[in-house]
């Protein structure tokens, strides 16, 4: 059957979202993340601690932050170990008052030998969004930027669509069968980015935290969203709004030569545990104490079934290095 030519002038989703994005008005260039949603980098330095535990055990004097936001997880470092060398790599602008010890680049570095961080980076780099038709056939989904209209273009075997989405999703996220409405996101591009970070590795470990799923559970009708200014809101790629979906774990892993963990198990092997301090201590040390209950509350946050314990580590250890992770 020859291909059906595409409905629409409107770009495909992941040129979209990759412009609302990143483009010359794009979102990132002007947000702070943290103005927007919470990640695991605020609110205390726990995360700071478990993987200056991770860089010590694995002798490396480096750490790379690659979509490093506003710096948080980088001033947490210096402030614990100001002996690291310590980069971000980000699209925005260096901020005010981050200490002039944290080098700042909008570039990956050609090699890193250290450990290299992408903290909540895969799930916004964009990807294709696919969905099934009326026909059964498998098309790339198009956006009208302003709007978020959608409309379906080419079939992704069809002329003009890469050969490697359809393989992509033949491997980890067979949509054959599946009903009319059925979308997928195709983890082509963050598999590829992945294991081009791991590729610039010579000596170290690259951890990758995000929230996806494995082929086991994908989500039917796909997981793109936005969010702004703390709320989840309607998806649209114009640069008022992040842009996010789920990232395909299980994909990225293989491309990556990972290792895969929760984050509950990885801040557990890292020295990060929610027990409270002795009770005793509040008689005999009460600032210590509060500090210690304070500790335990937000670590008990980032171990949290059904929230920041259930993201996963993809862990990849490079050149001889053994990751301290049990
Ligand atoms: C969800 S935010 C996470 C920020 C921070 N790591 C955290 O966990 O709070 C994603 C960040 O990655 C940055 N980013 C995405 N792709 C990037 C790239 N190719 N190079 C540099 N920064 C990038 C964005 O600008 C944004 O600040």
């Amino acid at each position: 059957m020859p291909a059906l030519p595409p409905r629409t002038t409107d770009p495909p989703w992941r040129t979209a979202w990759d412009r609302a994005l990143y483009g010359p008005q794009g979102f990132y260039r002007h947000a702070a993340p943290g103005d927007h949603f919470r990640t695991a980098v605020h609110g205390s330095d726990l995360l700071a601690r478990a993987l200056l535990t991770m860089a010590r055990g694995c002798g490396l004097d480096t750490v790379v932050d690659v979509g490093a936001g506003r710096g948080e997880l980088l001033a947490a470092l210096h402030l614990l170990a100001p002996d690291l060398r310590l980069v971000a790599v980000e699209v925005a602008d260096r901020p005010d008052g981050l200490p002039e010890q944290i080098r700042w680049t909008a570039a990956l570095p050609a090699r890193v030998d250290g450990l290299v961080v992408a903290h909540e980076w895969l799930d916004n780099i964009p990807c294709h969004v696919v969905e099934v038709d009326t026909a059964g056939a498998v098309r790339v989904v198009h956006v009208d930027p302003a709007t978020g209209l959608e409309s379906l273009g080419h079939p992704v075997d069809g002329p003009g669509v890469p050969p490697s989405l359809a393989t992509w999703l033949d491997r980890w996220w067979p949509l054959d069968g599946t009903d009319p409405g059925t979308r997928a996101e195709v983890g082509t591009s963050r598999d590829r980015a992945l294991g081009d970070l791991v590729a610039r590795v010579g000596r170290g470990v690259v951890v990758a935290v995000d929230y996806g799923h494995t082929r086991a559970a994908r989500p039917a009708g796909g997981s793109l969203r936005s969010y702004q200014r703390g709320r989840q809101v309607p998806v649209l790629p114009d640069g008022s709004r992040d842009v996010t979906a789920d990232v395909a774990l299980d994909a990225a892993a293989a491309a990556a030569g990972a290792r895969v963990l929760t984050q509950r198990d990885a801040l557990q092997v890292l020295g990060v545990t929610s027990a409270r301090p002795p009770v005793e201590r509040a008689g005999s040390d009460p600032r210590s104490y509060v500090a210690g209950l304070s500790s335990a509350g937000r670590a008990a946050e980032l171990s949290a079934p059904e929230g920041f314990g259930e993201f996963t580590w993809l862990v990849s250890a490079v050149g001889g290095v053994a990751a301290p992770l049990g």
